[in-house]
C-alpha cells in the first residue's frame, strides 16, 4: 500500500459487560475488550484473528459504536467520535453511514418478516438517500446486481434463500449507505465451504471498486492471510501482535501467535522455517476473571515470574511490527 493515511485510531478501548455475580446484588464484569490500541489505514484490509471468545466481535461492534464503549478513545478520519476522558460522544447518525457491519450469521441478522427489497431499502430510508420511489427501486436493483442477486429477488423473503445468498443480502444492506469502513465479522464462517471463496472474492472486488476499508474478522488465520494487508492477533480481550500479513505469518514473535501459526499448514515455499507444532495447555481463562500480569501466562511455555505480575505493553518491535511480550524486551 502506497498511501498510509489513518482512517480509524483506537486508543485504550475497553468494553466490559456487566453480569450477575453468584451473590445477591453482586455485579461482575466480563472484560471482553481490555485496553486495545491500534490504527486502521484507509483502503486496507486489517485481518483480526484469535480463538472464539477472545473479543473479536465485541471489538468490531464497539469500534462502530454498535456497543457503547466502557472507556477509551475512537478517532474517525481525524474527528474524535468517542473519548471517555474528554467526555466526547458525538451524534452517530452520520458515522453510522460511514461505518457498516456484515454479520457472521446472515439468517439471524435479516428480519424474516421483511422482503429483501425492504431490508436493503430500509437502510436507504434511514439516511434519506433517495428522493422518490423510482430512484429507490433503481438503487435497490443496482445493489442487488452488485452482490450477484437479481431484481426478482427483491420481493422474496430471507428464508427463501441459501446461506450464501442471505449473506449477499447482508452485504447489499451494508453497501446501501455507501460506507467507507466495513467490519466483516466472520462473513463466511457460517457458509458452505464451496461458496466461501466466491463471497471473499466478491468482497475483495467491491473493496477495490468502492475504495472500502475492511476490518476482517476470522477465527482462523488461514482465512485472512491472503486477503489482509495487516493482521492483528487477539488473546483474551487484548491485541498481542500486529504486523503486515506476510511478516506476521513468516516471523511471528509473540508466543501465542507462534502457537496459532504452528497449527496452520503453510503451502508457501518461502516460509521454510523449521516449524514445530506448539500445543497450548489448558483452556482459555475466563474474561470474568482474567489472569494477572500477561493474560497469556497460564498457557505460555515461556512464562516467568515477571509475566505473572506485570502486564506487557504492545510495543513496536521492528518497523510496523507490534507485539506485547516481556521476552522481547531483551
Ligand atoms: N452481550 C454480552 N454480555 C455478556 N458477555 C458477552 C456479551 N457479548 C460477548 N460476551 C462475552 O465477551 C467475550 C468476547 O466475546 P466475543 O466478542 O463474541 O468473542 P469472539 O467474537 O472473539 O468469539 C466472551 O467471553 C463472551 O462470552
Ligand atoms: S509476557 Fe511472558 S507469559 Fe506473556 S507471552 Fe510473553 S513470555 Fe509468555
Ligand atoms: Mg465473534
Amino acid at each position: 500500500m502506497n498511501e498510509q493515511k489513518v482512517l480509524l485510531e483506537i486508543e485504550n478501548l475497553r468494553k466490559y459487560f456487566p453480569v450477575k455475580g453468584e451473590k445477591l446484588f453482586q455485579k461482575k464484569y466480563v472484560q471482553a475488550v481490555e485496553s486495545v490500541s491500534f490504527s486502521i489505514f484507509r483502503g486496507e484490509t486489517l485481518g483480526l484473528v484469535g480463538e472464539s471468545g477472545c473479543g473479536k466481535t465485541t471489538l468490531g461492534r464497539t469500534i462502530i459504536r454498535l456497543y457503547e464503549p466502557t472507556s477509551g478513545r475512537i478517532v474517525y478520519d481525524g474527528t474524535p467520535i468517542y473519548d471517555s476522558e474528554q467526555k466526547i460522544s458525538v451524534d452517530m447518525l452520520p458515522y453510522r453511514r460511514k461505518m457498516q457491519i456484515i454479520f457472521q450469521d446472515p439468517s439471524a441478522s435479516l428480519d424474516p418478516r421483511m422482503t429483501v427489497g425492504e431490508i436493503v431499502g430500509e437502510a436507504l430510508d434511514i439516511h434519506k438517500l433517495c428522493t422518490n420511489k423510482t430512484e429507490r427501486r433503481e438503487r435497490i436493483n443496482t445493489l442487488l446486481d452488485e452482490v450477484g442477486l437479481n431484481t426478482e429477488h427483491a420481493n422474496r423473503f430471507p428464508h427463501e434463500f441459501s446461506g450464501g445468498q442471505q449473506q449477499r443480502v447482508g452485504i447489499a444492506r451494508a453497501l446501501a449507505v455507501e460506507p467507507e469502513f466495513i467490519v466483516c465479522d466472520e462473513p463466511i464462517s457460517a457458509l458452505d465451504v464451496s461458496i466461501q471463496s466466491q463471497v471473499v472474492n466478491m468482497l475483495e472486488d467491491l473493496q477495490v471498486e468502492k475504495h472500502l476499508t475492511y476490518l476482517f474478522i476470522a477465527h482462523d488465520i488461514s482465512v485472512v492471510r491472503h486477503i489482509s494487508n495487516r493482521i492483528g492477533v487477539m488473546y483474551l480481550g487484548q491485541m498481542v501482535e500486529l504486523a503486515e500479513s506476510y511478516e506476521l505469518c513468516s516471523h511471528p514473535v509473540h508466543p501465542y501467535t507462534q502457537s496459532l501459526l504452528s497449527a496452520v499448514p503453510i503451502p508457501d515455499p518461502d516460509v521454510t522455517r523449521a516449524r514445530q507444532r506448539i500445543l497450548l495447555e489448558g483452556d482459555i481463562p475466563s474474561p470474568l476473571n482474567p489472569p494477572t500480569g500477561c493474560r497469556f501466562h497460564t498457557r505460555c511455555p515461556y512464562a516467568t515470574e515477571r509475566c505473572r505480575q506485570e502486564q506487557p505493553k504492545l510495543k513496536e518491535q521492528s518497523p510496523g511490527h507490534f507485539a506485547a511480550c516481556h521476552l522481547l524486551d531483551g
